[in-house]
């Protein structure tokens, strides 16, 4: 028998700050759970032809965040998937109420240190361009956790390995599928 059968029947969104690991835990539970992946990120860049850097500099925060609304809401119509979304995307809350009404949604939270630490290797977030990344996840940390916590589930990731954030969040949902679920 399948023992992941259940785990397919959803669209798995997973929600939370910068550098937590949605698009990378993503990707392998999507693997693990043999789901398709989808990056809204990513297709935010497709639908616009330019990096995310580039829709900031060019058209704008609430540009970006009116095209990541509607990526997200086509990619919701798709059938069951892993979909790793941006760090505001779940902020919005039309784009919240779209989630939790299709998707399990899945919080993963980590110490700001650790984030801090683990998005100063990459450099293609304008939101953290030029400031301390500490000072810029604490601000959002405030303003971003009460919306997170609508999330359906909270894995913990501490500073993990991938690998062990996936086995977390397949513990997870199989924690969360209604008792007696084949
Ligand atoms: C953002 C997070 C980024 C990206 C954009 C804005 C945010 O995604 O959507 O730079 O507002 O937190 P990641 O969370 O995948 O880095």
């Amino acid at each position: 028998m399948d023992r992941y059968a259940p785990l397919r029947r959803r669209t798995i969104a997973l929600v939370g700050l910068m550098g937590v690991g949605k698009s990378s835990v993503g990707r392998r539970l999507a693997n693990a759970l043999e789901l398709p992946f989808c990056d809204a990120d990513a297709e935010v860049e497709a639908a616009a032809g330019r990096s995310i850097t580039d829709i900031f500099a060019e058209l704008g925060e609430p540009a970006f965040r009116e095209g990541e609304r509607r990526v997200i809401a086509r990619l919701l119509e798709q059938p069951p998937h892993v979909l790793a979304t941006g760090g505001g995307a779940f902020i919005n809350p039309q784009t919240r109420a779209l989630i939790k009404s299709k998707a399990i949604s899945i919080w993963l939270k980590a110490d700001l240190e650790v984030l801090a630490r683990r998005v100063t290797r990459k450099d293609s977030r304008p939101l953290l361009a030029g400031r301390d990344p500490l000072e810029v996840l604490r601000a959002q940390a405030e303003v971003r956790y009460p919306a997170y916590g609508e999330a359906d589930l909270v894995v913990e990731t501490g500073d993990a390995a991938h690998h062990v954030t996936v086995e977390q969040v397949i513990q997870a949902l199989r924690d969360h599928l209604p008792a007696g679920a084949p």
